[in-house]
């Protein structure tokens, strides 16, 4: 039977943090272990330009991103690991589905939307005043990642379910008009996944500036783990564990039974500094391996490159019948 295809994308803006960790890298790389699925990682390095146009910015993050995978051991034989500007065959993909992509679906994109409502707010009189195409068409050029592959799963977090919907309604427009060329792709949520709070207890993001990056040294992580907000409550006083932002970063890297430790420990009235500092000795003690294979990796770009090369390479030959069945669907075959 065929193999279920898992496709997922990372925009490579930012350094990753452990909510980026605990919400999609180890979900993704333990889903790439699963021999039921053929599995598709990406470095989103177009969809990374249109947020930033910081070219330094653009390579470092993707050279970071590419290294934190490989580090945590995503195991790039048995699934596909590349970087979209290396195939080409997207921006291609992406324009002919532009072509019968209706803009009034655009026009609905909730990235779209909020950039338009902030210029509205802001009194601006132009409501499109810096927005770029490729801000409005991004639903699109997502749509030719998954469909180029003909995916039908698509991991990704809540606030990408419209896009992956969209990308839905593309395939089923093109289809619906040129014949059965794309397979309709699904997002799927994993609620089990923890969303992570950063240490001022809202989610954990760059744009929030509350994130705990995740292979900074050893230093500057219990350097952060420290400014986790608590409460005033002294040593021996009870705390609630429902109300810490400690135990909720605890329980994103422990074991059930290091689970019921901590919730003795918050009973029996421990100290902020202790749990802190045990904390930091559990998450420390999970990245320490990786943390090395990192730097060795930062520190040989040339092992990166090759493996995104690989990747390409099995990338590009994955799409071609597709591509070549989409040429001719909409007629740009050889002249016969
Ligand atoms: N837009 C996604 C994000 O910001 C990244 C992405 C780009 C993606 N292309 C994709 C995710 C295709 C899934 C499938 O998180």
């Amino acid at each position: 039977m065929e193999k279920k295809r898992y496709l997922t994308g990372i925009t490579t803006t930012g350094t990753p943090h452990l909510g980026n960790y605990v919400g999609a890298i180890r979900p993704a790389i333990e889903a790439s272990k699963n021999p039921e699925f053929d599995s598709y990682y990406f470095l989103a390095n177009y969809h990374g330009l249109i947020k930033c146009k910081d070219p330094a910015q653009i390579q470092q993050s993707t050279k970071e991103i590419a290294a934190t995978w490989l580090a945590l051991g995503l195991d790039t034989d048995a699934s596909t690991f590349y970087r979209q500007s290396d195939v080409p065959e997207v921006t291609e993909l992406c324009w002919v589905i532009t072509c019968s992509t209706a803009k009034g679906l655009m026009n609905r994109a909730h990235a779209y939307k909020a950039a338009v409502q902030e210029n509205e707010q802001s009194g601006e009189t132009d409501p499109d005043k810096g927005i770029t195409m490729g801000l409005f068409s991004y639903p699109v050029l997502m749509a030719a990642d998954i469909l180029i592959f003909n995916a039908h799963k698509v991991p990704v977090g809540r606030d990408q379910i419209q896009h992956v919907e969209m990308a839905r309604d593309v395939a089923q427009r093109f289809n619906h008009h040129y014949g059965e060329i794309f397979t309709l792709p699904e997002a799927v949520v994993d609620d089990s996944v923890a969303v992570l709070k950063g240490v001022d207890g809202r989610k954990m993001s760059k744009s929030y500036n509350n994130f705990i990056a995740l292979f900074s040294t050893e230093k500057a992580l219990k350097k952060s783990i420290n400014k986790v907000r608590t409460n005033l409550l002294e040593p021996g006083e009870p705390k609630d564990i429902d109300d810490s932002l400690v135990f909720e970063l605890w329980q994103a890297f422990a074991t059930p039974e290091q689970v019921s430790y901590m919730e003795d420990q918050f009973k029996a009235g421990i100290a902020w500094g202790q749990a802190k500092k045990e904390l930091f000795e559990l998450i420390n003690g999970q990245l320490q391996e990786p943390r090395a294979r990192y730097e060795e990796l930062m520190a040989k770009p040339d092992v990166i490159e090759a493996e995104l090369q690989k990747g390409a390479e099995k990338a590009r030959e994955r799409c071609q019948t597709l591509m070549s069945n989409v040429r001719k669907a909409v007629g740009l075959s050889k002249i016969k």
